[in-house]
């Protein structure tokens, strides 16, 4: 019975509204992406998506409670590299990255910023890394929490200065952000997402994009190669998973729904100007995301292991 009926279910899903959870803090990059693809994903599932935010323990918690939900096709989760990095990061998790879910598919490509208060006396990233390192007991680094994307890429950039930084764990960096613009805290590595407007209206400053060329929407910021961290890449990306055990005719229909999303002139044109690139349609279903975690989790391991001293 139990079979036929979740395959019943399926054929008339979604009957009802469907709960996004997002790992994050409401206001952050991770919340802002939901909100655009979850808008337009409703209009073609003719159902409510409605966005569930459940920060904590850099995106863990989140990724737990929808481990841990019913797999009927009404709880998923939107989330980023850190379903893949936090394998690597925690010894126990309230779920199995590679077990625990249904895949649905990859949303978006993100770039990072290297940004700070914006009265820090730098000029340039050689000038921040030296204030960083002479002032390497007092200068505070704002993150997500171990597993978030700002996270990994203060991580990466501490151990590329071989400088430990005091980093200030928040729910999300939405609330970092605002610690950022109040000059609360000096440093943060974050999402075009959430930091273009904030540069372009100079109230945060910008040092670097962590992306392979310069990007449109910030042309006069460069990347961190051109500023003098050679091979300092971090690219975000955001996939939607389900719980284990959703059916494969729901999530199949999810993707067909995302694939819409991603080419919503809305979704594209929002994209666009806060340097954010949607997943090619190819990649907007279950096949892709699950090659894309799997070969995230390996490429990130050795590295987190490597900078591990910096990733407190
Ligand atoms: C957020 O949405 O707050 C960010 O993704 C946090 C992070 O991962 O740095």
């Amino acid at each position: 019975v139990a079979l036929s009926s979740t395959v019943a279910s399926a054929a008339g899903y979604p009957e009802r509204s469907i709960t996004m959870i997002v790992p994050f803090s409401a206001g952050g990059p991770t919340d802002t992406v939901s909100r655009l693809v979850a808008e337009a994903m409703s209009k073609d599932l003719g159902q409510q998506i409605i966005i569930e935010n459940v920060g904590g323990a850099g995106g863990t918690l989140g990724a737990g409670r929808v481990a841990n939900a019913e797999p009927d096709g009404y709880t998923v989760l939107l989330h980023h590299i850190g379903m893949a990095t936090s394998a690597t990061l925690y010894r126990k998790l309230a779920y199995d990255t590679l077990k625990s879910f249904e895949y649905v598919g990859l949303v978006t490509d993100v770039p990072m910023t290297i940004v700070a208060r914006k009265d820090m006396e730098a000029k340039d990233l050689k000038g921040l890394i030296d204030y960083a390192k002479t002032h390497k007991d007092t200068v505070t680094v704002a993150n997500a929490g171990i597993g978030a994307a700002s996270h990994l890429c203060g991580m990466l950039f501490m151990s590329a200065i071989q400088t430990a930084l005091v980093t200030v764990p928040y729910k999300g960096t939405g609330p970092a952000m605002t610690d950022l613009l109040g000059g609360q805290v000096d440093i943060m590595c974050d999402q075009t997402t959430n930091t273009t407007k904030q540069i372009q209206g100079g109230t945060i400053k910008a040092y670097a994009v962590t992306s392979p060329k310069r990007l449109d929407v910030l042309k006069d910021v460069p990347t961190a190669v051109e500023a003098g961290l050679a091979g300092f890449e971090v690219g975000i990306w955001h996939g939607i998973y389900a719980p284990k055990g959703t059916p494969a005719a729901v999530t199949e229909r999810l993707s067909k729904a995302l694939k819409v999303a991603l080419k919503d002139p809305n979704v594209a044109a929002r994209f666009a100007e806060l340097g954010t690139a949607p997943s090619p349609e190819a990649d907007a279903t279950p096949a892709a995301l699950k090659a894309k975690l799997e070969s995230e989790i390996a490429r990130w391991k050795p590295v987190i292991q490597s900078a591990g001293q910096y990733a407190d």
